[in-house]
Formats: C-alpha cells, structure tokens, sequence
C-alpha cells in the first residue's frame, strides 16, 4: 500500500536565499585549471598555496595546464595554517608586483582563505581587518578558481573567509557573497595526500559544519538536504578513508561530503563550536579541526533543549537507537557516539592536552562572544555559557 504523506509535515517558508559557485566534481578536476583561467580572461596567475602543497605532484600538474592553456603564473607559498593577517598582504605585493590579473588557490583551508583575502585587499586597497564581518567588501575581487586538496573546509564555495589577526591574537570571520569564488575544481585525488590525522581533523570540521548548519536558525529546506547527507557520509566513510588513504571510492565520499557540508553551511551559517574554535584557533594557533571536534559534543550539550526535534534527526542519521529514549537519553547518546567516534578517529585530547589553561578562558571566551557565528546558533549565547562550554571541554 503507498505510504501517506505526513499532512502535519511543515516546510520552511521563511525567505532564504542559496548562493554556490560553479564547481566541477571528479577524479582530475584539477587538470581543467588552464581551461578555466582562460574561460575566465586570465593572462596571469597568482597560485596561492603552501609548503607542503609545493612538495605534491598537484602544484605540478597545474602548472603544466596553465603553460598548455597559454597562461603565465608566479607562485605564493608563505601561508601558514590559520593564515595571518601580514601574510595576505604579502600575497597582495606578490599579485600586484607581478601584474597578476587572476588568483588560482590550490590548498587546505587556510590557503583557499588567504587567496580570498588577496583578492579582497588587491581589489579595495584597505587593511583586511577592514572587512571582518558580514558583507564589508565594497569592490569584487579579481576572478578566483578554488582547487581544495583537504576534505572539510568547503572554503572553495563557501561565503567565509577566516584570517587570524596576528598582533591581536583573534580570527576574523568574513562573511560576504563576494568571497565565493567563481569555480571551485573540486578533485577527490588530491585528498590521496593527506595522512590519517589531517584526514580526521578536516572531515570532523566538515562533521562540524552539517551539525551547525543543520540547527542554525537560519536553516533552509535546501540547507537541511546537505547538512543531513553530509552527516550519513562522514558517519559512514570517514573511518575508513583514514585506514585505506588511496580508495578513491572512499575518498570520494569524503570530499562530497564536504561539497555537501559546505553549500549547508555557507548558507545556513555556522553556530558556537565555530566562535568558540576560531577564538582557540586565532588565540593559541591550534588546528581548526580537532578544535571542533573536541568541542561539538560540548556544544551539543549546550544546544540541545532549544533544538531537540533536529537534534533527534541527526541521532537517527548517525545511526544510533533512540527508540524508546526520552529527550535526555537522546541527548547522552549523541554526545557519547561523538566522542566515540573522535576516539576511533584517533582524537582524544581535551582543552587541557591541548595546553589551554582555566586562566585562558575568559580572554577566549571576550573575544568568541563577539564572533558573528554565534549570531545563527539556535540557543543565543551570553559570554558566561562560552566560559562553562570551555571549562567543560577542559
Ligand atoms: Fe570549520
């Protein structure tokens, strides 16, 4: 017999809108670099990427598309992870002494993230610090085409730029339609070269990402559709992909999941484990990742009565038994399969292993309450609920 549609069923019907940059999703995706910058008017390109990048076989195949296209290129490389606020303006001098006129980011997060801060600057002539924010970017940046080669950040379609503001010790969030780039070459080989732990970290911050976006009170019906898929792949790929490294198959799953995470989070934005970690992040210079990771199950906790109803459904999508569970049980089971599966994934550190200190909180928690992530998390938090999410995570 055909099952009946729930007639008490309701959809959001609030406006949102859903913003996503042309992308191209495969094996090779990278090698359409030259073909882009052409489509695109580029003559020449700034690659913005970093040390390690430099030392795969990507850098190389990019170049030889870009010298096959027709196009020149000069390379950036001095990007740190949690990219620093003087490091975009040396690229800034990098692009305009060498009369660039398109920026090509082939990285991790935090390269994507620095490339769109050279644009910002090479385009509006003003400190970055400038544009921290939601929607400060005046002028558009020059064309930029996005090659990920971490599978969590998504900052290759997303509306976030993070730059750590290096005197001030603090990350700054830009939030603008006008830092999603114009293609992101989306290619799940490059993931090959990450080892187990990157592969963690970047996969949890993408687990991250759908949780947050999936309770965001700015969430969508469309929104909803990625943040959930993306929840199953992580729970189903993300273990594996850390014990067999070269399964494309795996691999694959793992970067469509952060394609899924990315368009949910872009648009639905994040909540408190992304304030609480960009202030730990842009503090004490700690992987972005595997601060979220030791957070979320704290924030869960926070969150969860303001939001039980979604809170059941990501449960269900993870997997986890809940029939017959009250709300509470509910709640403890999802916080105890998150820390879990940090542990099978090999992150078991607390705050406190990762040298932050009771006397660190209350700077930690000055600058997070004043991130504009915590503007879309479901329970609006005051600057003592950041302290006791922190205390507890120690
Ligand atoms: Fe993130």
């Amino acid at each position: 017999m055909k099952k009946k549609t729930k007639v008490n069923e309701k959809i959001q019907l609030e406006l949102r809108k859903f913003v996503a940059p042309e992308y191209i999703f495969g094996i090779n995706a990278r090698l359409l670099a030259g073909n882009f910058c052409h489509n695109l008017g580029g003559k020449k390109v700034l690659i913005v990427t970093d040390s390690g990048i430099i030392k795969t076989t990507w850098l190389n195949d990019v170049e030889n598309s870009l010298i096959q296209s027709g196009i020149g290129y000069c390379i950036f490389s001095s990007v740190s992870p949690n990219p620093r606020d003087y490091e975009v303006m040396e690229g800034v001098e990098c692009y305009r002494n060498n009369k660039c006129d398109i920026i090509l980011a082939l990285g991790g997060g935090s390269v994507l993230d620095a490339a769109k801060g050279i644009g910002i600057v090479s385009t509006n002539h003003l400190p970055i610090s400038n544009f921290e924010g939601v929607d400060k970017i005046g002028h558009p940046m020059p064309p930029l085409i996005c090659i990920p080669t971490t599978g969590g950040t998504a900052a290759d379609v997303s509306q976030f730029a993070i730059i750590n503001n290096w005197g001030e010790r603090y990350k700054m969030a830009i939030i603008s339609k006008s830092v999603v780039p114009d293609v992101a070459l989306i290619d799940p080989e490059t993931l090959t070269s990450m080892d187990s732990f990157l592969t963690a970290c970047t996969g949890l911050d993408a687990l991250s990402h759908a949780f947050e976006a999936y309770v965001s009170n700015a969430s969508s019906a469309v929104t909803d559709l990625y943040a959930i898929e993306a929840i199953r792949l992580i729970h189903s790929n993300l273990l594996d992909s850390c014990n067999n490294p070269g399964d494309l198959q795996l691999r694959g799953k793992i970067m469509l999941s952060s394609l899924y995470a990315g368009l949910a989070f872009s648009n639905a934005s994040l909540g408190c484990v992304h304030s609480l970690a960009h202030s730990l992040g842009g503090y004490l210079d700690l992987p972005h990742g595997e601060c979220n990771a030791i957070l979320l199950p704290h924030v869960v906790d926070f969150n969860f009565n303001s939001v039980p109803d979604r809170y059941i459904t990501i449960a269900k999508t993870l997997g986890i038994a809940i029939s017959g569970l009250n709300e509470i049980q509910v709640k403890n089971s999802l916080i105890h399969y998150l820390k879990q599966f940090n542990q099978s994934l090999g992150i078991n550190s607390s705050l406190s292993d990762k040298k932050v200190t009771s006397s660190d909180i209350p700077v930690l928690s000055e600058k997070a309450i004043k991130d504009p992530c915590n503007a879309t998390n479901p329970k609006p938090p005051v600057k003592r609920d950041l302290e006791v999410i922190y205390s507890e995570a120690m």
